[in-house]
């Protein structure tokens, strides 16, 4: 794997004498789902905004697919860095949803016909295919959110990041377009940043995770690592998801709720597992 996004010794401050990123050094590479976590105002969305380019560090090197962006700006990186802002109002410009969805792709004169596909298939993949004509503004906050994804989604960049997405999202929603993006990283490589503060999605669709805590980088590695049980994460605003609690307490890896079931059923006795069956707690072979 090669490096996506590279981070060596990064400051940062909106206003002297106020630090917000300390000396942080990461790496995300190409292909790779990575999830951003910390506290509110540990400086998540202040590191994204480095990473496109929307701010630079005041010492320190951001570099994109290799190259040091100390002089870019978004636009220079809109074929490699997408981004989808916390605040869904500050991304509205368009006066319908189509619109909006076409906004990006129309600066890169591409046909019309392919243009026109593109905008609908991300439109329909966030599950707006009923509001395509309806103004931005009169969507809901959860909509919002899902027209910011499909117009970064179809600007098709290598790299997504993506800002609280899931707010707003009821489970259903949320679990489709997790699964949807999921998706696009697992098939077609794309790099994922998601910055959540929940748990449950970081462990299910990440690999890799960063934790910021008061504008410092204090984990940085495997997602399941960060949830066993061993880290502090209490201490940097972080709670378990539950299945990593259960796997901790059984002392299991289990990756679903299922796995979960069918690992501890295989820890009983053959007595202790007629005996489950028998409460009704397994659900085994009954016939
Ligand atoms: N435009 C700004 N000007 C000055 N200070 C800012 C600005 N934006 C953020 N900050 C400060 O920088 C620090 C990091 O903020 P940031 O928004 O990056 O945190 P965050 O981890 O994204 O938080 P949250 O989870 O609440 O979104 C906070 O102390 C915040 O008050
Ligand atoms: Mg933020």
């Amino acid at each position: 794997m090669s490096a996506m996004i590279e981070a060596k010794n990064v400051n940062f401050a909106y206003r002297r004498g106020v630090p917000v990123l300390n000396d942080i050094t990461c790496t995300v590479q190409d292909g790779e789902a990575v999830s951003l976590l910390g506290h509110n105002g540990s400086g998540k969305t202040t590191l994204s905004r480095l990473f496109m380019a929307l701010d630079h560090p005041r010492s320190g090197q951001v570099r994109v697919d290799g190259v040091d962006i100390a002089n870019f700006e978004p636009a220079d990186l809109a074929d490699k860095v997408g981004y989808v802002f916390q605040n869904p109002d500050l991304q509205l410009l368009g006066d319908t949803v189509y619109e909006e969805v076409a906004y990006g792709l129309e600066n890169r004169k591409i046909p019309k016909a392919a243009l026109d596909t593109q905008v609908r298939e991300a439109v329909e993949a966030m599950g707006l295919t009923p509001y395509l004509e309806k103004y931005p503004r009169s969507l809901s906050f959860g909509q919002k959110r899902r027209l910011g994804v499909a117009a970064a989604l179809a600007l098709q960049p290598r790299t997504l990041i993506l800002d609280e997405i899931t707010n707003g999202q009821d489970e259903q929603e949320k679990m489709d377009m997790m699964r949807y993006l999921s998706g696009l990283q697992q098939e077609k490589h794309m790099t994922l940043i998601l910055i959540t503060h929940d748990m449950e999605i970081a462990r299910k669709y990440t690999n890799h995770a960063l934790v910021l805590h008061d504008g410092s980088l204090v984990y940085d590695g495997k997602t399941q690592d960060l949830f066993d049980g061993k880290r502090p994460i209490g201490e940097w605003g972080l709670q378990q998801p539950v299945l990593s609690r259960l796997n901790a307490l059984f002392g299991v890896r289990a990756e679903s709720p299922e796995g979960l079931c069918a690992l501890l059923q295989c820890k009983l006795s053959p007595a202790e597992r007629s005996a489950s069956v028998n409460a009704g707690i397994e659900g085994g072979n009954r016939t």
